[in-house]
C-alpha cells in the first residue's frame, strides 16, 4: 500500500509571507487615512463652535439637539450634563455614525489589518496565535451593526432636511429666499455619498433579501435587494468617499463660519 506523506507547515512568524507584491501598501494607507479622520473628527467634536454658517449645519453636529442656534431641537443648554465633564453638542450624537462605521463589515476587515495586524494582509503572518473571531467578547459586539443601520437611516433623513434648509437664505432685512450656494452643494453631495454607503450596507441586503425565496411574489423587496446589492458591490468606494465628504462638509462649514472661506452664492 503506497504511503502518503503529509506536509505540515509551521505557523508563520509575524509579517512572514511568500508574497512578493507590495501587500503592506493598502494597510498602511488605511491606517494613515483612518487615523487622520479620527484625529480631525475628534478635534472638531471637542470644539463645540463654528459648526454652523447661516443655513448650513455641519454633519458632525446634526441633529443639533442642544445649542445656542436656530438649528437646535430642544434649546440652548443640556439640563442634565455633569458640569465636571467637557461638553460638546457633537458628543450627544457622534456615537451613532461612529458606531455604524466601526461595526461596518468593510471597515472591520480594513482596520483589523491596518490597526491590529490581525492579519496584516492575506497569507501574511500575524502576531497572535489564537483566533477567537467574532464569536466571543469583545468582538461579538460587532453584531450590533444591524441596529446601528436603523439609526443611520434616521440620520440620513436629518441630513436630507439639512440640505433642504441650506436652500433658504436669510437677507439682512429678515426675509428668506430660495438659493443655492457652494455650501448647499457640499451638503447635498455629502448626503448623496452617505446614502450610497448606507443603502449598500450588508445588513440591508440581508434585511431585504432574507427569506426572499419567491422573488416574483415580493417585487418591491426584490427591487430593494437588487438596489442594495448593486451599491454593495462598490461598498469600499462609497465608504471612503462618504468618509471624506463628511469630514470636508464639517471643514467647509467651519472655515466659512471662521471667515477663512467665503461661501459663493450660485443662485
Ligand atoms: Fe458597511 Fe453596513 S456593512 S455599512
Amino acid at each position: 500500500m503506497p504511503s502518503v506523506q503529509v506536509m505540515v507547515s509551521s505557523p508563520r512568524r509575524f509579517g512572514e509571507t511568500a508574497r512578493r507584491d507590495r501587500w503592506w501598501v493598502q494597510p498602511v494607507a488605511t491606517f494613515l487615512a483612518l487615523s487622520a479622520f479620527i484625529l480631525y473628527s475628534t478635534w472638531a467634536a471637542f470644539q463645540n463652535a463654528h459648526y454652523e454658517f447661516g443655513a448650513y449645519l455641519s454633519p458632525f453636529y446634526s441633529p443639533l439637539l442642544f445649542g445656542p442656534s436656530v438649528h437646535a431641537w430642544f434649546g440652548a443648554e443640556v439640563p442634565w450634563w455633569p458640569p465636571v465633564l467637557p461638553y460638546s453638542a457633537a458628543f450627544l450624537i457622534l456615537w451613532a455614525p461612529g458606531g455604524f462605521r466601526l461595526t461596518c463589515y468593510y471597515y472591520r476587515g480594513a482596520y483589523y489589518k491596518a490597526f491590529w495586524a490581525d492579519p496584516p494582509s492575506c497569507t501574511v503572518g500575524e502576531p497572535r496565535s489564537r483566533y477567537r473571531g467574532e464569536q466571543a467578547f469583545p468582538l461579538i459586539l460587532q453584531n450590533v451593526h444591524r441596529y446601528f443601520l436603523y439609526v443611520a437611516l434616521g440620520f440620513l433623513l436629518v441630513l436630507l432636511s439639512d440640505v433642504w434648509k441650506a436652500l433658504w437664505f436669510a437677507a439682512p432685512d429678515g426675509s428668506v429666499s430660495f438659493g443655492i450656494g457652494i455650501g448647499t452643494l457640499v451638503l447635498a453631495a455629502n448626503v448623496t455619498l452617505l446614502g450610497g454607503y448606507t443603502f449598500g450596507c450588508h445588513s440591508l441586503r440581508h434585511l431585504t433579501g432574507g427569506r426572499l425565496d419567491a422573488v416574483g411574489e415580493r417585487p418591491v423587496r426584490a427591487k430593494a435587494y437588487a438596489c442594495a446589492s448593486c451599491l454593495n458591490r462598490r461598498h469600499m468606494l462609497w465608504a471612503w468617499a462618504s468618509l471624506f465628504s463628511v469630514g470636508f462638509s464639517d471643514l467647509y462649514v467651519r472655515l466659512c463660519s471662521m471667515g477663512i472661506w467665503t461661501d459663493v452664492r450660485l443662485l
